[in-house]
Order: C-alpha cells, then sequence, then structure tokens
C-alpha cells in the first residue's frame, strides 16, 4: 500500500518557522492524541533547538485515557518539553495552556513585560485552528473539515500577555514509514483521495480487533469477532448494509463507514499507538544546506 502525500505548502511553512525562528519563546506542537509519534513532525525537535516546547495531545476525547496518560508521561521526560493532553473544543481544560507557558518562559507574559511570544505548530487536521479559538475565546483562526485548510500565518495576541503565531499544516516530507501513515490516513489528518481505503481500514481493524476488541464487538454487535481483519471488514459491512446487487458486502463503502465511525469516537476511545511500541523515528540531521 503506498500512502504519498506532500502539498507544496508545507515546504513553505518550514521556510518560515526557520525564518521565525529568533521571535519566538516557546512552541506548543498539536499532536493527536490518538497517534501522537505519527502525528508528530520529526524535524521540529532539530529546528526548536533549546526553546520550550508544550506538547498538546488534542483528541484526547477520542482517544483510550490510559494510553493518553503514558504519552505525557513519556514526553514529559524528554528535555525541555511538557506534555498536556487536552480537548481543544473545552474552554475548560485549554485554560492550563497559557499558565504552563509563563512557567516555562519565566519574564515574559506577566504583568509589566514583555509578551510571550508562542508559536503553534502541527500537522493537517490535528485541531490547531479550534485550539487558537478556543484560547482566543472567540472566532478567529478558520477552522474546516478538510486537512491543510488553514494557508496563511497569522499573529494573535490574546490580550493575556502571550502573542500566539499559526502556521499552515506541516507534515514531514516525506511518508517514509508506512505504518505511521496508515495511522494518520485513519483518523483523517492525511487527504482521503491519497490512500486506499480499504487497505487502511483492514489495517486499522486488525489493530483495534486486537486491541480493543470489546469495542468493536459492542458498536457493530458481534457475538464473536472473526479471526481475519478481512472477514471483520465484511460483517460490519453486512451489518450495516453495504451491499451491492448479488448480496455481496461492498467492501469500499464498509471501510468508509467503518473509518467515519473511528474518527467520530463513535466506535469508543481508540488509540492508535502506544510509547514504545515502535521505535520512534530518528530525527533528521539539519545540515547547513537545508
Ligand atoms: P487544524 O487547524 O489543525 O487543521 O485543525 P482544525 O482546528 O480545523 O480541526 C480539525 C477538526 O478536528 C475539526 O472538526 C475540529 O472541530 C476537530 N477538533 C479539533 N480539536 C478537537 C478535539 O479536541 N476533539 C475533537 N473531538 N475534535 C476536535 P471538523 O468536523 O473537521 O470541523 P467542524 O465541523 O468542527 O468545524
Amino acid at each position: 500500500m503506498i500512502i504519498d502525500w506532500y502539498p507544496g505548502h508545507m515546504k513553505k511553512s518550514r521556510a518560515q518557522i526557520i525564518e521565525m525562528l529568533p521571535t519566538i519563546d516557546l512552541f506548543i506542537e498539536v499532536l493527536d492524541a490518538r497517534l501522537p509519534a505519527s502525528s508528530a513532525n520529526p524535524l521540529l525537535g532539530k529546528l526548536r533547538g533549546e526553546k520550550p516546547c508544550i506538547k498538546v495531545l488534542n483528541k484526547s476525547d477520542l482517544a483510550d485515557p490510559t494510553i493518553t496518560n503514558a504519552w505525557v508521561t513519556h514526553f514529559d521526560k524528554q528535555q525541555g518539553v511538557r506534555a498536556l493532553s487536552m480537548d481543544a473544543t473545552d474552554r475548560r481544560n485549554v485554560g492550563l495552556l497559557p499558565k504552563l507557558c509563563r512557567k516555562l518562559v519565566p519574564g515574559r507574559g506577566g504583568k509589566g513585560q514583555k509578551p510571550l511570544r508562542v508559536m503553534i505548530i502541527g500537522i493537517p487536521n490535528v485541531g490547531k485552528s479550534t485550539l487558537i479559538n478556543t484560547l482566543a475565546g472567540k472566532k478567529m483562526a478558520r477552522v474546516g473539515d478538510k486537512p491543510a485548510i488553514t494557508t496563511c500565518p497569522q499573529q494573535i495576541d490574546l490580550r493575556n500577555g502571550i502573542l500566539l503565531s499559526d502556521t499552515p499544516g506541516l507534515l514531514w516530507p516525506v511518508l517514509d514509514d508506512q505504518a505511521g501513515a496508515c495511522r494518520l490516513a485513519a483518523s483523517g489528518a492525511i487527504g482521503d483521495n491519497a490512500f486506499d481505503t480499504t487497505a487502511v481500514s483492514l489495517e486499522t481493524v486488525a489493530y483495534i480487533s486486537n486491541r480493543y476488541p470489546a469495542l468493536l464487538q459492542k458498536r457493530y454487535k458481534l457475538n464473536e469477532l472473526p479471526y481475519k481483519s478481512m472477514e471483520v471488514l465484511e460483517e460490519i459491512g453486512r451489518r450495516r448494509g453495504c451491499l451491492v446487487s448479488g448480496g455481496e458486502v461492498d467492501l469500499h463503502r464498509a471501510a468508509e463507514l467503518f473509518l467515519r465511525e473511528l474518527r467520530s469516537g463513535k466506535i469508543g476511545r481508540i488509540s492508535l499507538e502506544r510509547p514504545g511500541e515502535r521505535a520512534e523515528k530518528e530525527q533528521p540531521k539539519e545540515t547547513e544546506s537545508e
């Protein structure tokens, strides 16, 4: 299965980050709590240097809470990094963020001090605009259901000593890890035309059958889970009336339905990866010529 998605503007946003770096005090990296490793941009670790970083594990309302806590502990061990689990649509828990920013950059953002300059970064569709809107308390950044809808950098004064810079969506140039790319596709972070829906669904069904069998059984009223993911998907299609004439299952429709229900949380709170489950990606070396 090949997943290859590299909209041109991602190159541009990388250059923007490098250009703005001297004017940034702290990064907020928005990750998808369901797949914090695959939704991370491996370049940020190199680009940010010594600057502190808050990893926001967003969409935690859709993720398995035990696994999200394990990710927070995992990230908190990294140098200069703090992690927070978050539902960006909920103003109550977003309120913790400005406090943590001030704590990590003492001397900025307080009364009579210079503003604290924060850059929000993350791959498309991970919830950056939603987070900014919730932080700002009103609609300021555009929010939408298609990956990469945010296209222009913008600066937002939160009027609490914090200046936010937004960047267009940023994904690493080559999705060379197909397993991670598959999780990204399942989560909705990759444009639907860039991957094979049935193949991604089958991979995801296999993972969920293994890690969260009871959720699948409950949602699709399956007394027993078939052993093969193809059979599980067929059974889902049959139960949901995804059929072609002659009564055969329309696998593509079943796959679309499954991904839709997964993304909206209807199957349950599911994490698609766990700390230590796979080797974390090597950070590419930043060279003078890059
Ligand atoms: P982006 O700027 O990083 O590209 O992402 P954006 O804020 O546009 O969010 C993408 C989708 O994710 C939006 O849904 C948004 O509502 C949803 N979202 C953001 N944060 C959270 C969260 O913490 N939990 C959940 N469950 N969803 C979140 P949409 O359906 O595509 O758009 P809309 O109908 O909400 O406008």
